[in-house]
């Protein structure tokens, strides 16, 4: 498998649930796609095995048969991925979004397990246009879909401005909605999820694992997490370890002992 994602940016999905690929798809290609779009064609039925879903002589397609997106998805849900849905995201022109921050998943608490999204945006998106928003680092909150709908300026928060061709990839638990579309164009914004079929590890580039970078990575604060942050920091070493296969991986002073060492092991190890 070709294009698979660094581990630099591996483990920037993991601290910040997404990654942004700007001139991933050809101008021609993404023309066809908006074409295509307009007829959303119907669910598939969940679980159906992503390569059967689209046929090889459609856009959308012909799109994620593309090696550098085919290596993104590989990178992070592995081979044989499963469709969940899809849907191509409008909002028409001159419409205006009030609160909706949401979780799509409502009941995932599969540990370790992460489902993602792709949104592909076939089209320039400037920032009058919205784009999708997203709250960085806000997948390891589980709320229930639209309870936090009332959140609308949390510290660090980033959208979608971006030029046509450009692949957002999000961990499904980010925090996230549509925005206004104040032009004279409708917007379209197409999504699809897919869900891993075995162990999300290792499918990623791991040939810089021991770059004095990732622990800088690990560590980023998008502006929200305040006092929160070292637990932040725990669950994102916990998903690294994971991801990465590095059961004992820790940063800093051992940073994960005070949650791992129990006396009574340690006593029983004495003997
Ligand atoms: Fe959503």
């Amino acid at each position: 498998m070709e294009h698979l994602i660094s581990s630099q940016d591996m483990a920037r999905f993991v601290a910040s649930g997404f990654l942004r690929y700007d001139h991933m798809v050809p101008e021609d290609l993404c023309h066809a796609c908006r074409e295509e779009m307009t007829s959303f064609g119907g669910y598939r039925p969940v679980g159906t095995p992503f390569e059967e879903t689209w046929p090889k002589d459609g856009a959308l397609g012909e799109l994620f048969r593309l090696p550098k997106v085919a290596g993104l998805i590989h990178s992070l849900v592995g081979p044989d991925p499963l469709y969940d849905h899809h849907a191509a995201h409008l909002v028409k022109a001159r419409t205006m979004r009030g609160p909706n921050t949401h979780q799509d998943s409502v009941i995932d608490f599969r540990k370790n397990y992460f489902d993602i999204q792709l949104s592909f945006f076939p089209v320039d998106t400037p920032d009058e246009m919205g784009g999708t928003f997203i709250v960085p680092g806000s997948h390891f909150r589980n709320v229930r879909t639209g309870e936090i709908n009332a959140y609308q300026h949390v510290l660090g928060k980033t959208w979608a401005t971006c030029p046509a061709g450009t692949f957002y990839v999000w961990n499904t638990r980010l925090w996230h909605g549509a925005r206004s579309n104040h032009t004279d164009q409708d917007r379209y914004m197409f999504k699809l999820r897919l869900n891993p079929t075995q162990p999300q590890v290792g499918h990623f580039d791991m040939s810089a694992l021991d770059d004095p970078e990732i622990p800088r990575i690990l560590n980023t604060r998008h502006g929200w997490e305040g006092n929160e942050m070292r637990y932040e920091l725990m669950k994102r070493v916990e998903l690294w370890r994971y991801v990465s296969a590095q059961p004992d991986y820790d940063i800093g002073e051992r940073f994960m002992r005070r949650r791992e060492y129990q006396p009574q092991l340690a006593d029983d190890q004495r003997g």
